[in-house]
């Protein structure tokens, strides 16, 4: 059978798109549009190549922690915890999330560079396996809490490699000039490390890191693992203490486009497993536990978006524009980065790509597209498009903008069944905090 995309996605002889076997077009009509839709066997499949690939290098002593701002909801967390895989959380919200799903909270860590006083004691609370400290302020706050409480905290804070990620200005963190995370350089890393120490209601566990997101240089990854473990054996060693961990981030890139090519995330994985144990066998000292924190790539190809196309303008000499009945509110991507998606038919899939169509959303927006200049099937009026690659930071980002109910989440099972494991919103939903 024809496939498109990835193996996941194929067209079948009447030419309708079809995932995981479930033609596209059924899901359309019973879920309506827009409606994501997610492959647990994708899934599962990426939580697997990212586990084995650090099985590979690090043996049992690693972790693979998702990072939830890809996509958070309740469903994913079960799947997870099945496939042994932890996760992070940057706020109150994805924590109660992960927590309401049944997630273990010694299997979660907690990142964020603003985290509040009320997030900081619901983490602590609930036990949560370790704080991500981004702030001198966060280690007083932390402290005050924890002995409040009469508890002890697992602590690592997240150091800025000085590493500039090959990727969009937006999602590049690990360079000096960012909002996260203590320069090694500059001396703040150190003092952070010996901040910390003083206060005796924290663990001091580790050192963490992020370069940044849709990075596809397996170069950064392997530069930002030498100089986290070089520092990480800088501050064992000068101040006397043994650490556990080292989170090495997420940000391995993926496929949007045809063209692009991201690469594996087994090879990243590999050279930087291929670093760190020549830089550890160097100083005679074993790899501590490594963690990696993979968001878009756990999620992004799992998912994608079915529109109902609503209607078609060519405009002479300038674009011809696709409608769609949704755009902005469920993935703001183009708006936010010039985003690039692929997209087809998914009623005539295997019709040739003979136009070039930009996709537009539905909002009061010039900028509100989902797709610029794409060569896909002719589109008119009730077609049902699929655009791909829309599991990571789509439904995370969406939002009600011109009042416009958030879309479902629609999970094609391993067993061929369809479930919407989020509900699409009701008007109700929209007006439920107005007051008066
Ligand atoms: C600290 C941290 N870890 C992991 C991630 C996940 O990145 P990605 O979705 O590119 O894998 C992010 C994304 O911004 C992050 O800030």
């Amino acid at each position: 059978m024809k496939t498109y995309y990835s193996k996941h996605f194929t067209i079948a002889e009447n030419g309708h798109l079809h995932m995981d076997g479930v033609d596209l077009i059924d899901v359309a009509k019973q879920y309506g549009t827009p409606a994501y839709v997610m492959s647990e066997s994708q899934l599962r499949e990426n939580c697997r190549e990212f586990t084995t690939a650090m099985k590979r290098n690090f043996g049992e002593n690693y972790k693979v922690a998702y990072a939830s701002k890809a996509l958070c909801a309740r469903f994913l967390y079960p799947i997870l915890a099945s496939e042994g895989i932890h996760a992070d959380v940057v706020s109150g919200g994805e924590l109660y999330t992960a927590l309401k799903a049944g997630f273990n909270p010694k299997h979660l860590h907690f990142h964020g560079n603003n985290k509040t006083v009320a997030e900081l004691e619901m983490a602590v609370e609930c036990g949560i396996g370790s704080i991500i400290i981004d702030a001198f302020e966060e280690v007083d706050r932390i402290e005050a809490i924890c002995a409040k409480k009469g508890v002890k905290q697992r602590v690592l804070f997240r150091v800025k490699p000085g590493v500039h990620a090959d990727t969009h200005e937006f999602i590049s963190t690990g360079q000096n000039d960012c909002k996260f995370g203590f320069g090694i350089e500059d001396g703040d890393a150190m003092r952070m490390s010996k901040y910390i120490l003083e206060h005796e209601h924290l663990e001091f566990a580790g050192l963490h890191c992020h370069i940044g997101s849709q990075v596809f240089s397996i170069d950064g990854f392997a530069r930002a693992a030498k100089i986290m473990f070089d520092f990480f054996c800088k501050v064992e060693n000068e101040l006397n203490i043994k650490m556990e961990e080292l989170i090495v981030g997420g940000g391995f890139g993926v496929k949007y486009m045809p063209e692009d090519e991201p690469g594996t995330f087994s090879e990243k994985i590999d050279a930087m497993g291929e670093v760190l144990r020549a830089e550890a066998a160097k100083v005679g000292r074993e790899v501590p536990e490594i963690v990696i924190e993979p968001g878009r790539s756990m999620v992004c190809a799992a998912g994608c978006t079915l529109y109902t196309v609503g209607s078609v303008r060519d405009i002479k000499d300038a674009r011809s524009y696709v409608s769609v009945d949704g755009g902005l509110p469920d993935n703001p991507r183009f708006a936010l980065y010039q985003a690039a998606y692929d997209a087809v038919v998914a009623n005539r899939a295997d019709a040739p790509k003979d136009k070039l169509q930009t996709i537009a959303g539905r909002c009061c927006e010039s900028g509100d597209l989902v797709a610029r200049d794409l060569m896909f099937q002719t589109a008119k009026a009730e077609d049902i498009l699929c655009v791909f690659a829309t599991g990571a930071y789509n439904f995370s980002m969406a939002s009600n903008y011109n009042r416009v109910p958030r879309a479902p989440i629609v999970l094609v099972k391993e067993d061929g069944t369809t479930q919407e494991v989020v509900r699409r919103e009701t008007y109700e939903d929209l007006i439920r905090n107005d007051i008066v």
